[in-house]
């Protein structure tokens, strides 16, 4: 892990230009969890170059997962022969998604152990959904040197209700139910699109998938018959790199296009940032930002579940509402531990008063300063990059090996709309 930062100089100077959108990660990572379930060969197309990709990658290598044909986007991958059900230890703890790898694996294997699952810490991420959901589908679990290990000679259907809406824990048990003897129902089920797509993509290769991207997922399982190939994945859009630049290219004013986007996913952001005043032209694949005159404030954002506004934009829009000529509340319903940025966008100018743990009164419009501040996870790093672009004077990012895991070479595309910013190793 390259102790890089990002150097930024801050600039009221407009963005002009097109920035492309990339592969998105909490797709592709689903998507390759998914060829656990099979045989025969998959083509993945769209991928980002983003760290977590490269880590899960390795993880399927370790479990005999050949891989040939790789390039900047593409690989082809077959898992025909794959052998034992442990997640490598030192990569699963470092990417929470790895979860998702243990539901097809415990499906073809009778047997998964992993470490408890790493990431970013926004709050205390407890995995409480997927033992109840594995067990319900008659897995036994037991700790072992603090590794989780489920074991189920056969997996069977069955009727499982959420108590809460889990995007990863109704794609791993949609996964382990492929393969399942008998029908499974999920219920309360996550509605994002990643979800729809991974079960399209499922059902090309022969699984029986009803109601994804509905809150009732019925699967017929295979009994215990792997899928064949040959397949292929095509990432998604990431929705929330492309709301994000949404939110930079608000914040800092101009006009800028997203390209290679799907708007259809942003309905929600979309419609705040036109409250805030913000010019946004949707086309099939793009959008237009313009924003030249002053940003209102808004009553409230408040993160909800897909399609609601995703919990992942909270912070890249809590910088923009920092100019808004007015206060905003802002309500993080999803992740407790996901306002802890607040304090350093504070240190940098913004006059944000936390309310309770869930919520923050974002009072505008505030000028920031530039400073050295540590990317605390994914998406507060990218808020903290739009917070320095500008900010006042310079500012200095760490810990950006976080940003390299959600942002495929950010630097590089952000500099071809007018953001003055460079990678330095140190
Ligand atoms: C997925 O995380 C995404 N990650 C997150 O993106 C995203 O923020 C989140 O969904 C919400 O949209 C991936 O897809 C890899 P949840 P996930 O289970 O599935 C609680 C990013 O930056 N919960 O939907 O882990 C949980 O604590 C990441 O790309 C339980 O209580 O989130 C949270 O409060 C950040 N028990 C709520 O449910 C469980 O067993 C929703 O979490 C599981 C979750």
């Amino acid at each position: 892990m390259t102790k890089a930062t990002f150097h930024i100089s801050g600039s009221s100077k407009p963005l002009r230009g097109s920035i492309d959108v990339r592969g998105a990660k909490n797709d592709i990572l689903k998507g390759l969890a998914a060829v656990l379930l099979t045989k025969g060969d998959i083509a993945y197309k769209n991928m980002p170059q983003i760290e977590d990709v490269d880590r899960t990658l390795e993880l399927l290598a370790a479990l005999g997962v050949r891989m040939t044909g790789k390039t900047a986007r593409a690989c082809m991958l077959n898992a025909s022969h794959i052998k034992g059900h442990i997640l490598r230890r030192d990569i699963a703890e470092q990417i929470r998604a790895s979860i998702v790898l243990a539901g097809p694996l415990l499906a073809r294997q009778g047997k998964v152990r992993f470490p408890f699952p790493g990431g970013c810490v926004l709050g205390k991420r407890p995995i409480d959904l997927f033992v109840r959901g594995w067990q319900a589908m008659g897995a036994r679990v037991r700790v072992v040197d603090d590794e989780y290990e489920f074991s189920a000679s056969r997996l069977h259907g069955a009727d499982i209700t959420f108590y809460k809406v889990s995007v990863t824990g109704t794609e791993a048990m949609m996964l382990s139910a492929v393969l399942a003897h008998g029908t499974t129902t999920l219920r309360n089920a996550a509605l994002e699109p990643e979800i729809p797509h991974l079960a399209d993509f499922l059902n090309s290769l022969g699984a029986h998938i009803s109601g994804a991207g509905t809150s009732t997922i019925v699967i017929e399982g295979t009994g215990g018959s792997v899928l064949e190939g040959p397949g292929e994945f095509v990432t998604l859009p990431d929705r929330i790199e492309a709301g994000s630049f949404a939110a930079l290219a608000a914040a800092r004013g101009g006009k800028v296009k997203i390209t290679s986007c799907n708007p259809e996913h942003l309905a929600v952001p979309i419609e705040i940032l036109r409250e805030m005043g913000v010019r946004v032209t949707v086309g099939k694949d793009f959008m237009l930002i313009e924003r030249t005159g002053k940003i209102k404030p808004i009553d409230m954002i408040k993160t909800r579940e897909y399609p609601g506004f995703p919990t992942d934009l909270q912070a890249p829009f809590t910088v923009l509402l920092t100019r808004a000529q007015g206060a905003s509340l802002v309500f993080e319903t999803i992740f407790e531990g996901r306002l802890a940025y607040v304090d350093d966008l504070n240190r940098m100018g913004a006059y944000i008063t936390p309310c309770d743990p869930h919520r923050v009164l974002v009072n505008g419009p505030t000028e920031l300063r530039g400073r050295r501040v540590e990317s605390p996870d994914i998406r507060a790093g990218l808020a903290f990059v739009i917070a320095a672009a500008i900010a006042k004077g310079p500012s200095v990012l760490e810990g950006i090996y976080k940003i390299d895991r959600g942002y495929e070479k950010i630097e590089a595309r952000l500099r071809r709309i007018g953001v003055d910013i460079e990678r330095k190793k140190s």
